[in-house]
């Protein structure tokens, strides 16, 4: 019964520690840091908070992926027979891990250069694309939970 339960309880707290996560940010976070600090102090403080997050992020992903795939031979013996709300989900999952990469390996390290150099304006340039990535991946992830959810095979 355990065995059953486990793998679903930890997919379903991933994809909610992830996608809650980037909903925090995207619609509380940030406009409560434009309403109270300065542009260089808003800079600074997504420099902290990102590392901090997107270290939970990287355990979302390894927890979906494993407990995916555990669930894939549990109910469907393979991914050739699961159905196709589960292909699009992982098809969904790959986008916002492509996505998530980008924003970790790329903008974060643009960000803390131009935080480091003072560099205001390069900055709010990166944080702008930094909004873009999480936004889309924000909506990308409440898709495939709504997807997921529903069980809706396109
Ligand atoms: C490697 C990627 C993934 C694999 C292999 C995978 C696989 C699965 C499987 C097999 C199920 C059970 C489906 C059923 O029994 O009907 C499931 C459920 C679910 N998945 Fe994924 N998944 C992946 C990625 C994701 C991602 C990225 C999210 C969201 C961000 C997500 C959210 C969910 C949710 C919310 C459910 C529960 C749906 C329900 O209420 O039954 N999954 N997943």
């Amino acid at each position: 019964m355990l065995a059953l339960a486990l793998p679903y309880t930890l997919h379903v707290l991933a994809a909610l520690i992830w996608v809650g996560g980037m909903f925090f940010a995207w619609l509380v976070l940030r406009p409560a840091l434009a309403a109270a600090l300065d542009g260089p102090s808003r800079l600074k403080v997504w420099g902290e908070v990102f590392p901090r997050f997107f270290g939970w992020v990287w355990v979302a992903i390894a927890t979906l992926a494993i407990s995916g795939v555990a669930m894939i031979h549990q109910r469907f013996t393979g991914f050739e027979t699961a159905p196709r709300y589960v292909q699009w989900m992982i098809g969904g999952g790959i986008v916002m891990v492509a996505l998530f990469l980008r924003v970790q390996t790329l903008l974060l390290p643009q960000l803390h250069t131009a935080v480091q150099k003072e560099d205001w304006a390069e900055g709010a340039r990166v944080m702008a694309s930094i909004r873009r990535m999480v936004g889309c991946n924000l909506l990308l992830g409440l898709a495939v939970v709504a997807l997921a959810s529903a069980r809706w095979s396109l």
